[in-house]
Order: structure tokens, then sequence, then C-alpha cells
């Protein structure tokens, strides 16, 4: 019926797809065109790789710790999305330096970027954990279609056919930015492994120095406990029509090697033989690329 067409039509933009319901033609064309100022920071990931909780942790070290404002201020008011007519809107009213997220793949950012001295912190994941995780969030974010089986749900990811496109394009498009001084990447893993030692990573890369116990309070306040304990981080204040909470929270597990509990040997053993050949080798021309 119409319904099922309008929350569950997805269209495609720069040959990557999107839900129609949050996004629109328009607003990958106004996130295109967006002015960037010098001291904006981007938070960028391939979805599920830990978007909101690199945003928390930027949001404290915004504020050299304090908790205030991560507990007043919802998460997708503090950090944005850049693809969304809201969070656009969102994005402009905001004091500087502003935080502002996207799961936009390079060749779709902000033209005006790319001569800017705005920074781009881009968090990876181990694929195999996006996807499980994504597997998840399917099934609670409306916007999404139903993933069905995860063998199949698996394919499509493979294949890169479904919401912002491919990881394998995402991840291999973004990080040819490496070396250059605007361009910071870290993984889910390293958090997960050392939080402090990456905040203080992050830290010099944003030219933000902080106190020990500046540095303790972001570590504490960023924790996966203390984040699901904030109704501003645990999207407990999200809608039902967008977020379906009775089947999950957002902040599912929080940890590193779900895939594990969820993959078979087999399927494992697919998922490293497209890894391998789409991770090997010279970057393939976006376009064709999937
Ligand atoms: P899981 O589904 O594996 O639990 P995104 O913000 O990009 O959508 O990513 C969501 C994933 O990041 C979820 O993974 C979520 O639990 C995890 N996450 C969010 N905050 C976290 C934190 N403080 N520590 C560890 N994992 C966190």
């Amino acid at each position: 019926g119409v319904s099922q067409v309008m929350s569950h039509g997805y269209f495609q933009h720069g040959g990557v797809t999107f839900p129609g319901l949050l996004y629109s033609p328009r607003s990958l064309e106004a996130a295109r065109e967006f002015p960037v100022e010098d001291d904006d920071v981007f938070n960028v990931t391939y979805q599920k790789s830990g978007t909101v909780w690199m945003l928390e942790i930027l949001s404290l070290i915004r504020q050299d710790g304090d908790p205030r404002w991560c507990r007043s201020v919802p998460n997708w008011d503090r950090g944005p999305w850049l693809e969304t007519l809201l969070g656009l809107r969102r994005a402009r009213a905001n004091a500087r330096p502003r935080i502002i997220s996207s799961h936009l793949p390079v060749h779709m950012f902000p033209k005006s970027f790319f001569g800017s001295k705005a920074k781009v912190i881009y968090t990876v994941r181990d694929p195999k954990d996006v996807l499980v995780s994504l597997f998840h969030f399917a099934r609670i974010f409306r916007p999404y279609r139903d993933p069905g089986s995860l063998g199949d749900f698996m394919d499509k990811f493979l294949q890169g056919d479904v919401p912002f496109g491919s990881w394998f394009q995402h991840v291999r498009g973004w990080l040819q930015l490496r070396g250059r001084e605007n361009f910071f990447w870290i993984s889910y893993e390293e958090l997960q492994q050392d939080l402090r030692g990456s905040v203080q990573r992050l830290c010099s890369f944003l030219c933000h120095p902080l106190s020990p116990a500046a540095l303790d309070a972001v570590v504490t306040n960023a924790s996966f406990a203390a984040m699901s304990h904030n109704p501003m981080s645990n999207f407990s204040l999200s809608p039902g029509f967008i977020l379906d909470q009775n089947r999950g929270p957002f902040l599912r597990k929080g940890i590193s090697g779900d895939w594990r509990n969820h993959l078979s040997p087999e399927q494992s053993r697919r998922f490293d033989l497209v890894y391998r050949e789409r991770m090997e080798g010279p970057p393939k021309n976006p376009s064709g690329d999937t």
C-alpha cells in the first residue's frame, strides 16, 4: 500500500541508497552545498561504527569534561545530521565550534570542506560487527526495511545494497584522506581497548588540551553504562514511529566481536573472501564500485 511505499521507499542518489523517510535528493544536495566553517568538527562514520559514542566523546571534550551539555541536550541536537534538512537547520543555529555528524560517503560530502580547515574524525569498525549491529538496528529503525534473515541481509550488505551504500566504498573513499592535516581516523576497537589514550589523541588533533581530571571525566561520561543511563544519549526520547524500542535498545551491546555469536563459520569465510577482494588492490572507480 501507499504507507509501505512511504515508509520503506528507498531512493538512489550519487549511486548510493537512501531511505526516503528521512532523506531526499534536496537534503543531499543541501548537504553538498553546505558552507563549512573552518572551526567545524565533523563526526563521520559508516553507520553502526560508533557514531553516537564518538559524538559523546567530542561533546565532552568540547565542554572540558563537564557533562551538563550531554545531560541536557539530545545528541541529535549537539551533533546534528548533515544529510537531513532538520539537521542542517540545527547546524546553522548551533554555536561554534560546531560538531556535525554524517554518514555520507566522501564523494557526497560538502564541497566547501575540501578547501577548508574544518576537521573530520572518521571512525571505522570491524565490518562484521557493523553488519550484526546494522541487522539489529534495521529491525527497530522504522525508516529501514526489515532485514529478513541474517544470511540474506549479509548478501545485501556485501553488495552495498543497504542504506548509505557499500561499507567498502565508504571506508576506502574516506581513508584516501589519510595524511591530510585535518583528517583523523580511529577504530571502534581502539576506543574499546584504550578510551583514555584515544581521547588524548583526539585532543591533540583538535588542539584542545585537557587536564587529567577533565580527561577522566570524558572517559567516565562516555562509557557505555553512562550513555545508557543518559536519556539525552540513549535515544529513549526518540518517538516510536522512528525507533521501535520495544524490539530492542539503540545502545545494544557495545562490544567488539559480537559477530562470532551470529555468523556461521561458512558465512564468516564468505565475508572474508569479499573483504579481501574489495579491500586489497587499488580503489575502484567510485561510481562503478558497489
Ligand atoms: P552494537 O549494536 O554492536 O551494540 P552508531 O552510533 O554508529 O549507530 O553505532 C552504534 C553502535 O555503537 C552500537 O553497537 C552501540 O551499542 C555502540 N556504542 C554506542 N555507544 C557506545 C559506548 N559508549 N561504548 C561502546 N559501544 C557503544
